[in-house]
């Protein structure tokens, strides 16, 4: 069973995506050793507690990053995380933090990546006139919103479409890919070709294709 520690500041919904996901064993293997957030009163870590998981809230306000970030890589090694998922952390990860869990980090993008990284992602798509937007869930590295990205899920953007109408599009696609991309990261059937991540094709597709030259 690979370990799963979800960072959260807000309503947590990609949370409750990913433990449904769990519950409902559509996402296998996978169980929540953790759940925590730089905000004591998010919603995400009320839900969590909810279901009877481990929650902590570790402030940030007012303090260092490297010393907040310390406390969380702490926490997570504590509970033997595996794997750390992002989903709605407002908070920047320190390099420390990154390469405290190399390419054991994901994050969840409300836009098609490269484009619209930073806040408010679906109303610059709306703003920039893009007739598709979607989400992203993609490794974390040291610069933001950059990682390799593992999957993209898309919706029309259709002409009378607001911000919030095109944010609650997306979001609906955001769970549905999240579990899909912890599923695809813990099965470890990939490789790194520069900044793609690149699934390694099944045992009976390679039979079908014939041996390997
Ligand atoms: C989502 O739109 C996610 O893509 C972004 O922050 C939002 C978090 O929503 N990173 P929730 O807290 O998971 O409901």
């Amino acid at each position: 069973m690979k370990r799963l520690g979800i960072l959260l500041s807000g309503r947590g919904s990609n949370f409750v995506a990913i433990a449904s996901a769990i519950r409902e064993r559509r996402l296998l293997g996978a169980e929540i050793a953790v759940v925590l957030s730089n905000q004591a009163d998010a919603a995400g870590l009320t839900a969590a507690r909810e279901m009877g998981l481990a929650a902590f809230a570790v402030p940030s306000a007012g303090r260092k990053r490297a010393e907040h970030d310390a406390e969380m890589i702490a926490r997570l090694h504590q509970h033997r995380v595996d794997l750390v998922c992002l989903a709605g952390y407002m908070r920047i990860l320190s390099a420390e933090f990154v390469r405290a869990f190399p390419n054991r980090i994901l994050n969840i993008h409300p836009s098609l990546l490269p484009a619209f990284p930073g806040l408010d992602a679906q109303a610059q798509a709306l703003e920039y006139g893009a007739k598709v937007a979607g989400c992203t869930v993609h490794f974390v590295d040291e610069a933001v919103d950059h990682g390799a990205i593992v999957v993209q899920r898309t919706v029309p953007v259709l002409d009378d479409d607001t911000a919030e109408s095109l944010a609650a599009k997306v979001l609906e696609q955001e769970h549905i890919a999240y579990p899909e991309a912890i599923m695809r990261v813990l099965s470890g059937d990939f490789r790194f070709e520069g900044r793609r991540y690149v699934r390694r094709a099944k045992p009976s597709t390679r039979r079908l294709r014939g041996p390997e030259p």
